[in-house]
């Protein structure tokens, strides 16, 4: 990291979206105590599931009109809900006055043509169709999807476009309730328009001084003492990294990004890194008024040497925001029992040979290409024309990934999940596959990802979106 780009940064972040200290719990009294409403949802019918998803600007959030943007008139747009081996057609319309496009995040799906194509761009007032068709044997859970034409998913995405797919399946957990939280920040000024950083807010990842749920603010969860309910938790912020406690309670995780692990895991803490997924079980025993908050989570920040989180205008860097609140009624009563072994998908990838392995760096810097602050990797910006990694259609990899920027950044893989073997902080992570993980600042992970099938191109990425946009993006072409 050059000197000069760390005095640029620094003198710049003053100019940051939510300014100093807006990160305080200042509107707690102002908690709105709506009941927590779920998004629109369609099913599939006779094996698909076809709908048109208009994207356009004027959509109320956390109980206002605003300028920010959905699907349908509404952020979150509807939640998709089909099962493996149906087929997802949806007819995009941009009515954005910038070119979009439309991810199936964590889907695995082939990534050519109308299918998870993150190398289209739909322009202002055009339309396009969409087919996304699900294997027969695609892990059922809990995924999302969103804009992804380069240059623009951090604006569309923090303006309020994304939505959640259930892949249906699994255990019958006897829930009282299965409900999508797709957790988002977001600015707004006075008049109910969407704040947009600077370039420094840009290099640091913005992050919204609002937080909400499902589209709005402090929403309140009812549930039944001994009663459980899951809750399919979807980090939809553009850069905010999650980091998630309900008071009173311990979280029973039941998957991590879309798949299912071996066994429930409780957790004090759940931290979710933007892009990221859980399905957690929660059990009230006793009735009471609970906040789920998350807190400052320290992921370093450019021209802080490492030691991060502590910068003016971080949003992170105050106390706990909250998020919801769980109000449970009735009698206290024992915890709703957990379930047993849960459907991992099969292929624990850990004790296997691996046909090839490669070392993929986070980098930032000066001078890659263009003026201040690169970010890219292995020295690059993303550039969709070239190809930067090849793997054989069928083989095994292992990838080191390593970052020595003094920030995290989550990495992510589209089409093909892989499973984290291990890290460089040895926090071990279960038997499972997943499509996005933190690598920590001046830390690795090493992960092995089978490219099983779904031949063509796609992308991995930072998923702090202003990253992604900024050049933190590189092409993966698997060819049979
Ligand atoms: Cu959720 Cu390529 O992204
Ligand atoms: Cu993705
Ligand atoms: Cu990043």
């Amino acid at each position: 990291l050059a000197a000069a780009g760390t005095a640029g940064v620094a003198a710049g972040v003053t100019g940051w979206v939510t300014g100093i200290g807006t990160s305080t719990d200042r509107s707690e009294a102002a908690a709105s105590g709506d009941p927590l409403t779920d998004p629109e949802q369609v099913s599939s019918r006779d094996g698909v599931l076809a709908l048109t998803l208009t994207a356009a600007p004027g959509v109320s959030l956390a109980g206002r009109s605003t300028s920010a943007l959905g699907f349908n008139g509404s952020s979150p747009g509807p939640t998709l809900r089909l099962r493996p081996g149906e087929v997802l057609r949806v007819r995009l319309v941009n009515e954005l006055d910038q070119p979009t496009n439309l991810h199936t995040h964590g889907l695995h799906v082939s990534p050519e043509g109308n299918g998870d194509n993150p190398f289209l761009s739909i322009e202002p007032g055009q339309t396009f169709d969409y087919e996304i068709r699900l294997p027969e044997d695609h892990p059922p859970g809990t995924f999302w999807y969103h804009p992804h034409r380069h240059g623009y998913v951090a604006d569309q995405v923090f303006g309020g476009l994304a939505g959640a797919i259930v892949v249906r399946g699994g255990p019958d957990l006897g829930t009282a309730a299965d409900r999508p939280l797709l957790i988002s920040d977001i600015s707004l000024d006075g008049s109910g328009n969407v704040v947009s950083p600077g370039p420094p807010g840009r290099m640091m990842g913005r992050q919204g001084d609002l937080v909400l749920v499902n589209g709005q603010h402090r929403p309140v969860v009812s549930a039944r003492a001994g009663t459980s309910q899951r809750w399919r938790l979807i980090n939809t912020c553009t850069s905010r990294v999650l980091s998630l406690r309900l008071e009173g309670h311990r979280l029973a995780q039941l998957s991590s990004d879309g798949m299912f692990l071996p066994a429930p895991v409780e957790r004090d803490r759940l931290v979710l890194a933007p892009g990221g997924r859980a399905d957690v079980l929660v059990r009230p025993q006793d009735p009471g008024d609970y906040r789920l908050l998350t807190d400052p989570f320290d992921r370093g920040h450019p021209g802080m040497g490492g030691m991060g989180g502590m910068g003016p205008g971080t949003a992170t860097a105050t106390g706990p925001i909250t998020v919801a609140r769980l109000a449970v009624s009735g009698q206290s009563s024992a915890a709703a029992p957990l379930p047993g072994p849960l459907p991992t998908p099969p292929n624990s990838l850990r004790p296997g040979p691996v046909d090839n392995r490669r070392q993929i760096a986070f980098t930032m810097g000066m001078g890659m290409r263009g003026p201040g602050m690169n970010f890219g990797f292995d020295g690059r910006q993303f550039d969709p024309q070239r190809t930067d990694q090849r793997p054989a259609l069928g083989a095994t990899e292992e990838w080191l990934v390593t970052n020595s920027t003094p920030m995290d950044h989550p990495f992510h893989l589209h089409v093909w999940p892989f499973q984290v073997v291990e890290t460089s902080t040895g926090s071990t992570t279960p038997d499972t596959l997943r499509d996005v993980v933190l690598v920590p600042a001046g830390g690795w992970v090493r992960l092995r990802v089978r490219f099983a099938d779904f031949p063509g191109r796609s992308v991995y990425h930072c998923h702090i979106l202003d990253h992604e946009d900024l050049g933190m993006m590189a092409t993966v072409h698997v060819k049979p």
